[in-house]
């Protein structure tokens, strides 16, 4: 009962316009400038330049002091007389040493213009529980410090957040905020990804941070980064090797040759079988040809130490995502498995069919090449290319991202037409958004 008590007394029964006026002429003797003009004869303050009042509540309700050579700090307790204040421009100036924590009092406070001044330090905490009005809050240019504190998320009516050109530190937090429309955190010193709630900001509103992730170009270190994990477990095999008794080598040995001549027999049996429908211009790859390209670490092709379907498949890597009403019913292992010739080399990569395992389906894979998108840019793309329906279009059935392998999925259309299509004519993912259908 007693803190209740003691927060309504200052806005209540306290505070008035002589108070008012006691804090304007307290702020006038800590930061001077164009202040030292005011007629302080004058008993009612309503009247100095700068100073609005409101006549009903008969309060002061707007201090607007821009670019009036004010310097120095502003010293606490002018801040708690003014309970009223609804807007505080004190932009340009050169204001300095920490915001005064007593702003709380403020709590009908809407718009803060504090930008190109040298205030420094944290911002206090406890603005973030009492300025809960706030709409437009510019800190820019600054000297703040320390981390942005997700209790912004407090200020429910924020438009406008701008905080670049100071020295803000760690990550970004979460700014679940409806109404923002301004944001700029630019050249602070900012590290992390930027969070999902801020990616359709500009990335203009991020620069010169340390930050990563869209919509930034630079992308985040991810630990599920294939290739490193791969290249690392291939030299840790080769290095167990050494290490493998006589027996473990020659069951290896043993279930290589074995693991071979039933490939060899696999393979003279398909190219036979497919022979006899080979069609005009196009060429044919082998499976074990197409289990190399589509290889990921793909150096040397095919090779029975490191099968592309064990680097691509091997601990805890992506899957292929399926869109909209396909149903996940192959994955990327039979995929990789699948029989494939190629329908075409395009400019944004080569298209294959492949013809799942007892020729249950037949797909349309194509392959990109020099897609520098990140994993959600593309993937933003490719939901929209999936979501796009239309009688021309191929529909899209599923997409297979990883650093150094994309891979696009259609369903395979036999009139001849999907060929041409996927000659170039399919945009690739990174031209769709220029030009839209
Ligand atoms: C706040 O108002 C009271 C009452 O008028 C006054 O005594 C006090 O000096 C004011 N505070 C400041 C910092 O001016
Ligand atoms: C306000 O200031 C003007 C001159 O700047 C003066 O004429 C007027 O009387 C003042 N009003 C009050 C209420 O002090
Ligand atoms: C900003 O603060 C740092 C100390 O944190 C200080 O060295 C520097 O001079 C300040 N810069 C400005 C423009 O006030
Ligand atoms: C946000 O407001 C709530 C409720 O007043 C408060 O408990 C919380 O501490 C505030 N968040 C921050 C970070 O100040
Ligand atoms: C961000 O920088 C701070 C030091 O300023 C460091 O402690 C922290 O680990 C960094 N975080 C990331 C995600 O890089
Ligand atoms: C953010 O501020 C920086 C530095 O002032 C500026 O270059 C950039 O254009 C601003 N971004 C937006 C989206 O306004």
């Amino acid at each position: 009962m007693l803190p209740f008590l003691l927060l309504l007394l200052p806005a209540g029964m306290m505070a008035d316009l002589t108070s008012d006026r006691a804090a304007l002429l307290s702020l006038r003797s800590a930061v001077g400038g164009r202040t030292l003009f005011w007629p302080t004869a004058q008993q009612n303050p309503c009247n100095w330049s700068g100073v609005q009042c409101d006549t009903t509540l008969n309060r002061v309700t707007a201090l607007h002091l821009p670019g009036v050579s004010l310097s120095g700090q502003l010293p606490l307790g002018i801040f708690g007389n003014l309970t009223r204040l609804r807007t505080i421009s004190l932009r340009f100036n050169s204001l300095s040493g920490p915001l005064p924590s007593d702003l709380s009092s403020c709590i009908g406070l809407r718009n803060l213009y504090l930008q190109g001044n040298r205030f420094s330090g944290a911002l206090p905490e406890i603005l973030f529980t009492s300025l809960r009005d706030l709409v437009r809050l510019d800190l820019a240019a600054n000297n703040f410090s320390g981390e942005i504190s997700n209790g912004f998320n407090n200020f429910t009516r924020l438009r406008t957040l701008y905080l670049e050109n100071n020295k803000f530190s760690g990550s970004l937090p979460e700014l679940e905020i409806p109404k923002l429309e301004q944001f700029n955190v630019s050249f602070n010193n900012l590290n992390g990804s930027v969070p999902k709630s801020l990616r359709s900001k500009p990335k203009e509103s991020f620069a010169g941070n340390s930050l990563c992730g869209s919509p930034l170009d630079r992308l985040c270190p991810s630990k599920e980064d294939v290739p490193p994990a791969i290249s690392v477990d291939l030299r840790r095999n080769r290095k167990k090797k050494n290490g493998l008794s006589g027996g473990a080598i020659a069951g290896i040995v043993i279930g290589s040759v074995l693991g071979l001549v039933v490939l060899l027999a696999l393979l003279f049996f398909l190219c036979r079988k497919r022979r006899s429908s080979l069609k005009n211009g196009a060429t044919k790859l082998t499976d074990a040809e197409f289990l190399g390209e589509m290889q990921l670490t793909g150096s040397n092709g095919f090779s029975l130490d490191a099968p592309a379907t064990s680097s691509m498949m091997g601990g805890g890597n992506k899957k292929l995502v399926f869109l909209r009403n396909s149903s996940a019913i192959f994955d990327l292992e039979d995929l990789l498995r699948a029989s494939a010739e190629v329908l075409g080399k395009g400019t944004f990569g080569t298209a294959y069919k492949a013809v799942l395992e007892g020729g249950m389906m037949m797909l349309a894979v194509k392959r990109l090449k020099d897609v520098t998108d990140s994993e959600a840019e593309f993937r933003e793309k490719i939901e929209f290319v999936g979501a796009m329906d239309h009688q021309n279009l191929v529909p899209l059935k599923a997409y297979y991202y990883n650093k150094d392998e994309k891979l696009l999925v259609y369903d395979y259309m036999p009139m001849g037409s999907l060929s041409a299509l996927l000659h170039g004519s399919i945009p690739s993912p990174s031209l769709i958004s220029n030009n839209v259908v």
